[in-house]
């Protein structure tokens, strides 16, 4: 299965984004609800409709940069308000604007082809500044049918990120909306600096 731009494209098209939950996800809410400092450079990658961009709109978080592969949630950003400027329309790796305090993980990870998985970590250490955050939720099971999306574990979590982050946070959300609950790993990954 090729997950490039025209697969995701289609998902929107024909109205199946069964992830999507119509509204900022509890966990991240309580995140974003507990942070001081609206001057934040942002990123949310794989945003999809943007719940979180636009909550975080909402509270006066001005540095918020969405990407997302498909056309059809950014136009549905825009027509909710969200500034053009700050919606980027491509992949996530070839992004290069850098230096993100935080970046917010929902559903995305778990959306790529496994065999990404590395990359993945090594974009986002790349992305963040120094000290910077990757916060979000992963999902703490295996799905039965192939993905996406695609499952996995607290430890398979844990060596993946372990040499580039310090994990801070990976434990079960004790606040996930009810079809998630028990189902998934809230995380605070702060970035260590290579020597
Ligand atoms: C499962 S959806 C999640 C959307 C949103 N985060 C949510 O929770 O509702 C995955 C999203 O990632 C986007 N996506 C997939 N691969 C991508 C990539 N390599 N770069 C940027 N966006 C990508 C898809 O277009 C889709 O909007």
């Amino acid at each position: 299965m090729n997950l490039n731009k025209q697969f995701w494209e289609n998902r929107y098209k024909e109205e199946r984004t069964g992830w999507d939950i119509g509204t900022i996800s509890t966990p991240l809410k309580a995140f974003i609800d507990q942070l001081e400092n609206t001057q934040l450079k942002i990123l949310i990658p794989g945003a999809g409709y943007g719940h979180e961009a636009l909550y975080l709109r909402s509270k006066g978080f001005k540095n918020v940069t969405v990407i997302d592969l498909a056309e059809q949630p950014l136009q549905h950003l825009k027509k909710s308000g969200f500034p053009p400027t700050h919606l980027k329309q491509g992949n996530f790796f070839d992004l290069d604007e850098k230096d993100y305090d935080l970046i917010l993980e929902q559903t995305f990870f778990c959306a790529l082809n496994p065999k990404l998985r590395s990359k993945y970590v090594l974009k986002m250490h790349d992305l963040l500044n120094d000290k910077g955050k990757l916060v979000g939720l992963f999902f703490n099971l295996e799905f039965e049918k192939d993905g996406p999306p695609f499952g996995g574990s607290k430890i398979e979590y844990e060596l993946l990120f372990k040499d580039f982050f310090d994990l801070r946070v990976l434990e079960t959300a004790y606040n996930s909306i009810s079809p998630r609950a028990n189902k998934e790993l809230f995380f605070i990954f702060e970035k260590r600096k290579q020597n």
